[in-house]
C-alpha cells in the first residue's frame, strides 16, 4: 500500500493572510484523516510563514497517523523538531525568498551538515527521509549519509510541457527509484502531484509514500477537505491496481 502524506501547509497560509485564528491547520488534519490519509505533512519554515510552532504541536497531540515535519538543516528549527518528535522529518533546502521548495538537498555540498543532522533525529528515534532531484550523483551521497529513505522530487516531472519531456522526467524518476531501492532506502515522492499525473509516480515500483499538497488544498475549497483527499486516495490505489494505458 502506498501511504498519502496529506501537506496542509495551505491551511496555514489561508489563516496567516489575516493573522487570526482559522482556519486551523488542525482541523484540516482530523478532516484528512477521515478521508484516509496515511500521514499529515507540514513545514516549518525558518521564516514562519504558513505553520506556526503552536501548529506542530497541538498537531503532535492530535495526528493520529504519521507525522511528517519538513525542516531546513537550520540549527534552530532541528533543535524544535528535536522536542517535538514528530514520526518523520523530510530535510528540504530552504530559500528565504522562493514560494514554494524548488528543489531537493545539495547533498555533495553539505553532506557533513546532512550526515549530522540525519542522526541527530535518528538517535532521537525520528524517521529521516531526503528531498532529492532525480539526479544519479545526489542519489548516490544519499546511500552514505544514513538516512532511512529519500523522497524523490517529483516537480520537473510535474512542470514538463510535453508528453516527450514528461517521459523523459518520468524515466528519470523510474530510474532514481530503483537506484533508492537497491540501495536500500525507503523510496518516497512528491511536489506538483495532482489527479491528472500522480498515477505513473504511484507506479514507479517500490513507492512507498506520497506527499501532496498544493492539489488537495485546491480541490478542498470546493469539495471539502474529507472527499479531496479521499478523490486522492482512489487516484492512487487505481493506479496501482491498473496496469498502465498502452502508449
Ligand atoms: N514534498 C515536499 C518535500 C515539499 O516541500 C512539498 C511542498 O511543500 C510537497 C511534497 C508537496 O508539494 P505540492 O504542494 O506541490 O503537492
Amino acid at each position: 500500500m502506498i501511504r498519502l502524506g496529506v501537506n496542509i501547509d495551505h491551511v496555514a497560509t489561508i489563516r496567516q493572510a489575516r493573522g487570526g485564528r482559522e482556519p486551523d491547520p488542525v482541523w484540516a488534519a482530523v478532516l484528512a484523516e477521515l478521508g484516509g490519509a496515511d500521514g499529515i505533512t507540514i513545514h516549518l519554515r525558518e521564516d514562519r510563514r504558513h505553520i506556526q510552532e503552536r501548529d506542530l504541536r497541538v498537531l503532535r497531540e492530535t495526528v493520529r497517523t504519521r507525522l511528517n515535519l519538513e525542516i531546513s538543516l537550520a540549527p534552530e528549527i532541528v533543535s524544535i523538531a528535536m522536542n517535538v518528535r514528530p514520526d518523520q522529518v523530510t530535510f528540504v533546502p530552504e530559500h528565504r525568498q522562493e514560494v514554494t521548495t524548488e528543489g531537493g538537498l545539495d547533498l555533495l555540498k553539505h553532506r557533513d551538515r546532512i550526515a549530522e543532522a540525519v542522526s541527530r533525529c535518528q538517535d532521537a528515534g525520528i524517521e529521516v527521509s531526503l528531498f532529492l532531484d532525480p539526479d544519479p550523483a545526489q542519489l548516490e551521497a544519499a546511500a552514505s549519509v544514513g538516512a532511512i529513505a529519500v523522497e524523490l522530487h517529483t516537480g520537473r516531472y510535474a512542470d514538463a510541457l510535453n508528453p516527450p519531456s514528461r517521459q523523459r522526467e518520468l524515466e528519470a524518476l523510474f530510474d532514481a527509484g530503483r537506484r533508492i531501492r537497491h540501495d536500500g532506502l525507503l523510496l518516497h515522492a512528491g511536489h506538483g502531484l495532482t489527479l491528472q499525473n500522480v498515477a505513473d509516480v504511484a507506479r514507479i515500483p517500490g513507492m512507498l509514500e506520497l506527499n501532496i499538497g498544493h492539489s488537495i488544498v485546491s480541490r478542498a475549497v470546493f469539495l471539502g477537505f474529507e472527499r479531496a483527499v479521499a478523490e486522492m486516495k482512489q487516484a492512487i490505489q487505481n493506479a496501482v491496481a491498473q496496469p498502465p494505458p498502452a502508449q
